[in-house]
């Protein structure tokens, strides 16, 4: 790992803060994993980031689905989520590996801890968690693995989002 922040989110708007300043610093083959509990904000980040790149239709869930593609101005994006995965290599199955990492697309990845260990690396993971204090909101641990991911982490620093650890 190459660098950690903290982000407090105790509001969505907070969330949707974090997401606008992380999309300008998103490049094509881009790797996101969005980990946290139910209802922990993964996919309410993954809206507010397609928001933030310019999307203006509806971002659905997709739990049902497992996938939904997003043909957006700078790229394509794939929103994955991996909650319904029983077997580590469902989403090898499903073909998934040609669309994760692939050159022209940012993907982001709910539940990756259902894709096993032979899922690619990620350049960036979100880790999203329920506030202890029982103070509403949420909080962020943000774990950058690569450069791609790091220029993620100083985007969000540096627009007040984050605190570097
Ligand atoms: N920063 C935040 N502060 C307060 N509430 C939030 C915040 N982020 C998300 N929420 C709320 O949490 C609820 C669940 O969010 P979301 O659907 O994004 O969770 P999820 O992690 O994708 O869950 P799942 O594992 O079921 O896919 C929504 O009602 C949303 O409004
Ligand atoms: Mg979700």
């Amino acid at each position: 790992m190459l660098a950690t922040g903290h982000a407090e989110l105790p509001d969505e708007e907070a969330t949707a803060a974090l997401a606008q300043a992380i999309a300008p610093a998103l490049i094509p083959g881009l790797l996101i994993f969005l980990c946290g509990e139910l209802g922990a904000g993964k996919t309410s980040f993954a809206r507010a980031l397609l928001r933030a790149l310019g999307h203006h239709g509806r971002v659905k869930s997709p739990t049902f689905t497992l996938v939904e593609l997003y043909n957006l101005s700078r790229f394509e994006l794939y929103h994955f989520d991996f909650y319904r995965f029983t077997h580590e290599d469902e989403w090898l199955n499903a073909g998934f590996d040609e669309l994760i990492g692939s050159a022209g697309a940012v993907s982001l990845i709910e539940w990756p801890e259902r894709g096993g260990e032979r899922l690619p690396a990620p350049d960036l993971v979100l880790r999203l968690r329920y506030r202890d204090d029982r103070a509403p909101g949420r909080s962020a641990l943000i774990e950058a693995f690569t450069a791609q991911g790091l220029a993620c982490l100083n985007a969000a620093c540096a627009a007040g989002c984050c605190r570097p650890d």
